[in-house]
């Protein structure tokens, strides 16, 4: 896709589709109300017949008949002037994208606003993540030569330098987020712990990261008794994922991002009934999630160590499988008292949060599918936030507010904490049902010692069986855009 910024008069510039933008409850103004009246007023009866009054998402779209040097007029809600924001321009990239996806040439976008920070960035982002599709495996695709090929902005008051800054960052982090939707809509039989870790080392050899992989042995060697307890009622198995970031300038900054690489939950021996277990390819977005922020770091040059930590294995009802009432020694020397096998994530998360904490970081950030209590409790399209640290939740909850992720904390409840409490080892692996989403993360918090950790716990926002809004079918990429930006305003 390649985007340029334009000048000249909006009614001569030729395109094959101009896209303007109005604001609720304004009418057709400002350069659309321009365009509208070279049309003869068709935009404004358009407007009037299809009820559309500039809410955000909407849009009209007339043909022009030749009157203008555009094909074709495609009117977008911003919704209300007073509620804009980057994610206004983000969301406006998205329709844009959808709308534009079965039409040719080159589309022009005039927008007029006061203040146009991180506006272009937001809208380049939103157009590449709303052209997502995951069609790789269709046949009989009819996979016509269509799409946009250039998107050229008529943007007032913008210089070239702030305009290049803009859309190359919004390649990069957009790019990465759509290569995390790639790998989570890989079907499981593709995507093993060892074709995640071969990704891994790919990454490392392009974008010039150090990496490290231990295989089955070496995970036994070391003592990650939960990944290697998880993985063993597998045919595939584990790895585990270590790449390591470091920036130009040398520095003692260090944070460690931690993603759950399950490749396919089946539950193990408590397995999960049908119709939960479709869709836990996705068990792994996590682990995506991580490996599409290593890949953009080293192009955005973060000024800390960034390690980039991934637990990967199947957790599968072999013979060989790990039992409710089995007892694990984890990395860290704790023990583990398994009560249900479907609570996987927080057993294998367990070494690889100790393993960061040997590291010796200053931060600790999981990002994990981990429960379905956190999608009861928050809904599919917000991600639960916790940890240890107070500050730095904070730091992370404004990271994904600029992100246009939304996320919400839940309560570290002292009250609950007895329900993880095991008499024959250190911690059993769930709780009741109630607070599900917390309990987890406090099994977590177990591992992290002094350091301070959050935990996303992604289980809504990371797939969507069905699309929904503002995101595609399948995988969306999940915390890839947060945790990007996370790293580099610290
Ligand atoms: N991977 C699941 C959590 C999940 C559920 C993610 C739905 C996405 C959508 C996790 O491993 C799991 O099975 N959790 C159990 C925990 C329970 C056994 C305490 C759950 O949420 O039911
Ligand atoms: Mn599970
Ligand atoms: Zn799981």
């Amino acid at each position: 896709m390649n985007f340029r910024l334009l000048s000249g008069d909006v009614l001569k510039l030729s395109c094959s589709t101009l896209v303007l933008g109005v604001f609720e409850g304004e009418g057709i103004k400002g350069i659309a109300g321009k365009v509208d009246e070279a049309l003869g007023g068709v935009i404004t009866r358009l407007a009037q017949e299809e009820r559309f009054g500039g809410e955000l998402g909407k849009s009209v779209s007339v043909n022009t008949l030749d009157q203008i040097g555009a094909q074709r007029v495609l009117v977008i809600g911003l919704g209300k002037r007073s509620k804009i924001s980057p994610d206004t321009f983000r969301k406006a990239g998205i329709v844009v994208a959808r709308k534009t996806k079965q039409s040719l040439g080159n589309v022009v976008v005039g927008f007029e606003t006061d203040k146009q920070d991180g506006y272009v960035s937001a809208f380049a982002e939103g157009f590449i993540l709303g052209g997502y599709e995951f069609d790789k495996y269709k046949t009989t695709n009819n996979k016509r030569e269509t799409g946009v090929k250039e998107v050229g902005f008529l943007w007032a008051g913008l210089s070239d330098e702030v305009f290049r800054k803009e859309i190359e960052f919004a390649e990069i982090v957009s790019e990465a987020t759509n290569f995390a939707r790639d790998l989570v809509n890989e079907p499981p039989a593709v995507l093993t712990p060892t074709k995640l870790a071969e990704i891994a080392k790919d990454i490392a050899r392009q974008e010039n990261l150090e990496c490290e992989i231990f295989d089955k042995e070496e995970i036994e060697r070391r003592g990650m008794g939960g990944l290697l307890a998880v993985s063993r009622g597998s045919e595939e198995p584990p790895r585990f994922i270590h790449l390591i970031y470091k920036p130009r300038k040398k520095t003692r900054k260090s944070v460690a991002i931690v993603g759950k690489g399950i490749t396919f939950d089946s539950g193990g021996l408590c397995i999960k009934p049908r119709e939960s277990m479709r869709t836990m390819k996705m068990d792994m977005s996590g682990a995506a999630c991580i490996l599409g922020v290593m890949k953009a770091i080293p192009r955005l040059n973060p000024p800390c160590v960034v390690h980039g930590l991934i637990s990967a294995t199947e957790n599968m009802p072999g013979a060989r499988a790990y039992k409710p009432d089995d007892i694990i020694r984890t990395f860290s020397g704790k023990t583990i008292e398994v009560v249900d096998t479907d609570a996987e994530g927080r057993i294998v998360l367990s070494d690889a949060i100790s393993y960061a904490v040997k590291l010796g970081v200053g931060e600790i950030i999981d990002v994990a599918t981990l429960t379905g209590a956190c999608i009861v409790a928050l809904g599919n399209y917000t991600a639960g936030i916790m940890g240890n640290d107070e500050k730095l939740i904070q730091r992370v909850i404004k990271a994904a507010q600029r992100a246009g992720e939304k996320v919400w904390q839940l309560p570290m409840d002292d009250e609950l904490r007895k329900e993880i409490e095991s008499d024959v080892a250190d911690v059993k692996n769930v709780g009741s049902r109630w607070g599900g989403a917390i309990t987890a993360a406090m099994f977590l918090e177990k591992f992290v010692e002094n350091t301070p950790w959050v935990h996303l716990d992604i289980a809504g926002p990371a797939f969507f069986d069905k699309g929904s809004e503002w995101n595609p079918k399948g995988g969306t990429g999940f915390g890839v855009r947060t945790l990007i930006r996370y790293l580099l305003e610290r």
